[in-house]
């Protein structure tokens, strides 16, 4: 049935358990978190003639031979290199997927195996990007989706949802509240999380390749990416792992985290020599994607950048704002937490001494989804 070596199962990250990978679970039994255990597979030549989509990938992907993509065309974004403070930088436009944010990386993997599970209904708690992204792929599908949201959602990002054909239900309670209630409904359809399900994480490692691929098969020293839910900060580190563990790159770029100074709680846990996160003062920040005060996958995103030599960088609310107009002015249109990572990127290079390396960010979402704050600010 596969077409790669080795076992090909999700293993739970807690207890060891096992379950195939055609299993429609999303989290162990005992209730921890669930890895995909398998063998990916790199071939230069095979990725070069395979279209100009993620798809390219799809031998590193764990999914079955015979599963078809659900796809909207994502994927391979143009990787841009401009000064920053005179020190060269490479920008992913990953803002120009094709639901406005690097979130359809992983929401193309996971509704791909949903759908080829035979999944008919997908519930997911996001009143943002990743919502949006889960909803975008399920219509492509044919998938009926069911989105939590707190009641007090509101934005373009809520209507894109609703725009998409999914069913939106505003729950009373704030964001966990969203959250338990997405669980509840996981009881009768499949949990699309993109904080709980493995198959989003292989999705966004998707990033790292074409990294890897653009630089002419060559990793870059340092990595500056958001840090909320760690989707793509955790995604990134397991692509980079993987091309090592291949032996296609000698080692493991240097992961900088960038967290709003009001909501930091992997920086304060880093800064702390701390082991897991502890509860932090969060306030609201502009960067609402980054808002995220405790986050399930917080002890993995400290061993990624223990391990890789990274640190974590915390940004102002001015600091923010300052990155969203600079960078619209020089024509990039990105929402307010993307301008955030930007903010983190700034004050990387002003660090000095970074002149040498090759240093790779990314605009993870699209200003167009969020004009009303964008506005806001740049007046
Ligand atoms: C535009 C944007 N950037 C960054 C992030 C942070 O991603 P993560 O929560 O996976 O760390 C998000 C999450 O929603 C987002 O919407
Ligand atoms: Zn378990």
């Amino acid at each position: 049935m596969f077409d790669r070596t080795g076992p090909q199962s999700l293993v739970c990250t807690s207890c060891d358990a096992r379950y195939a990978l055609s299993d429609p679970v999303w989290r162990c039994r005992c209730g921890g978190l669930l890895a995909v255990l398998y063998t990916p597979r790199f071939d230069r030549r095979r990725i070069g003639n395979s279209g100009s989509t993620l798809w390219r990938y799809r031998d590193a992907l764990p999914l079955a031979r015979e599963t078809q993509p659900v796809s909207l065309g994502e994927g391979f974004t143009p990787l841009l290199q401009g000064m920053l403070a005179g020190v060269p930088v490479y920008l992913k436009q990953d803002h120009l997927l094709p639901s406005g944010s690097f979130k359809d990386r992983g929401a193309t993997l996971l509704i791909t195996q949903a759908a080829a599970m035979g999944v008919r209904r997908v519930v997911e708690d996001s009143s943002g990007n990743a919502g949006a992204a889960i909803a975008a792929y399920a219509a492509r599908a044919g998938i009926a989706c069911d989105i939590y949201v707190p009641e007090d959602a509101s934005g373009t990002k809520l209507a894109q949802i609703r725009a998409y054909g999914a069913t939106v239900h505003l729950v009373p309670g704030g964001r966990a509240a969203a959250a338990e209630a997405a669980l509840a409904a996981a009881e009768e359809a499949y949990y699309a999380s993109h904080v709980w399900n493995p198959f989003f994480l292989h999705g966004t490692k998707t990033l790292a390749f074409e990294i890897w691929e653009q630089l002419g098969w060559k990793a870059p020293d340092t990595l500056v990416l958001p840090a909320g839910n760690g989707s793509l900060l955790l995604g990134v580190a397991l692509g980079f792992e993987e091309l090592l563990a291949a032996g296609q790159i000698r080692r493991l770029p240097r992961l900088v985290a960038v967290q709003a100074a009001r909501c930091a709680p992997v920086a304060q846990a880093l800064a702390a020599g701390q082991a897991a996160l502890q509860p932090v003062e969060a306030e609201p920040t502009i960067a609402e994607g980054i808002a995220v005060a405790a986050p399930l996958r917080g002890g993995q995103m400290l061993n990624v950048l223990r391990r890789t030599g990274g640190e974590a960088i915390v940004v102002s609310e001015q600091e923010i704002a300052q990155s969203l107009r600079a960078w619209w002015r020089l024509g990039y249109a990105l929402e307010p937490t993307a301008a955030a990572t930007l903010a983190g990127l700034a004050r990387y290079v002003q660090q000095g001494g970074h002149q040498q390396e090759t240093i790779v960010s990314t605009i993870t979402g699209h200003g167009l989804k969020a004009m009303a704050p964008v506005e806001g600010l740049l007046v």
